[in-house]
């Protein structure tokens, strides 16, 4: 069979399946099983595919079928233009995190700390765009740590990097002239309206504290400025109905120069808070 009528096949069951973006979904898994680059895949449409190939093909689009996300299916998700690794053990980065690195390379700084890295993209894209910086980052999942090690190799970033498991702040000492996370923030009443690609995958550490989903907030709020140096500032992802919430968490706890931050769609997305000199 040639690559074009693999990938129609393909994009026919998905629109069956009403899985959404199925001509993009199929093409991108087509690219995946025959190892060629997304970019190269109409060059290659009348190439003829290996038996081996076609099988892989028609695996990943049943797992499309059952909601899998294309990244978890191929691994990968790129984030501020590096490929990581993604595996069940870690939330699959979103687009809208990217509002965070571009916030904290505004202001160059030595030592980072990324609270819950997941994957890594916080701690190792900053590492990797910022030369003279050492990243410690941490994470409760022990497995969550395994990917980012493997992602900051990948980077070539391990020798600036340090793995702590912690329960947010229990684990660690010194101070940092930037704390970055992206928490779990969703509230347990929103779960039940999650697309399955999210619930079905994201691990649920990954996606809620429970409650109110602002614990992550009350801890951060009230134990970073213990961790931050002079004029360290902290940088969080919020849910973008959270501004207002979080925003007061951080300035009864005294920070200065509280600001929240929109997303390419305008929506609200991080705080960003100063150490009161
Ligand atoms: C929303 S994910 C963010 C992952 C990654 N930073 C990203 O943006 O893709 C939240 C991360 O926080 C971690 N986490 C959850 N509870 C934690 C806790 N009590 N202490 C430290 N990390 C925690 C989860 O394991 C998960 O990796």
């Amino acid at each position: 069979m040639m690559l074009r009528a693999m990938i129609a096949r393909g994009k026919s069951a998905l629109d069956h399946g009403r899985i959404p973006n199925a001509a993009r979904d199929a093409r991108l898994l087509a690219a995946h099983v025959c190892n060629i680059d997304q970019s190269r895949v109409t060059l290659h449409e009348m190439d003829e595919v290996a038996e081996a190939a076609i099988t892989r093909f028609d695996g990943a689009i049943t797992q499309r079928l059952n909601h899998r996300p294309v990244s978890r299916i191929i691994g990968a998700r790129q984030f501020w233009g590096r490929m990581f690794q993604i595996t069940d053990d870690v939330l699959d980065p979103r687009g809208d995190t990217e509002t965070l690195i571009a916030e904290a390379l505004k202001y160059p700084a030595k030592r980072i700390l990324d609270l819950g890295t997941g994957s890594g993209i916080l701690g190792i894209t900053l590492a990797a765009e910022q030369v003279a910086a050492f990243v410690v980052v941490t994470d409760i999942s022990k497995a969550a740590l395994v990917v980012a090690k493997t992602n900051a190799k990948r980077h070539h970033v391990e020798d600036r990097i340090e793995f702590i498991q912690s329960d947010w702040f229990d684990s660690l000492h010194g101070k940092f002239d930037l704390i970055i996370s992206n928490p779990p923030y969703i509230g347990e009443n929103e779960l039940e309206g999650l697309e399955p690609d999210v619930i079905d995958y994201d691990p649920m550490i990954a996606l809620t504290p429970g409650g109110d989903g602002l614990a992550p907030y009350r801890i951060i709020a009230g134990q970073a400025q213990n961790h931050l140096s002079k004029n360290g500032r902290v940088i969080a992802e919020i849910g973008h109905l959270q501004g207002n919430n979080v925003r007061k968490l951080f300035l009864q706890a005294g920070f200065a120069g509280v600001q929240i931050l929109q997303d390419l769609d305008g929506k609200d997305r991080a705080i960003v808070a100063k150490h009161p000199v």
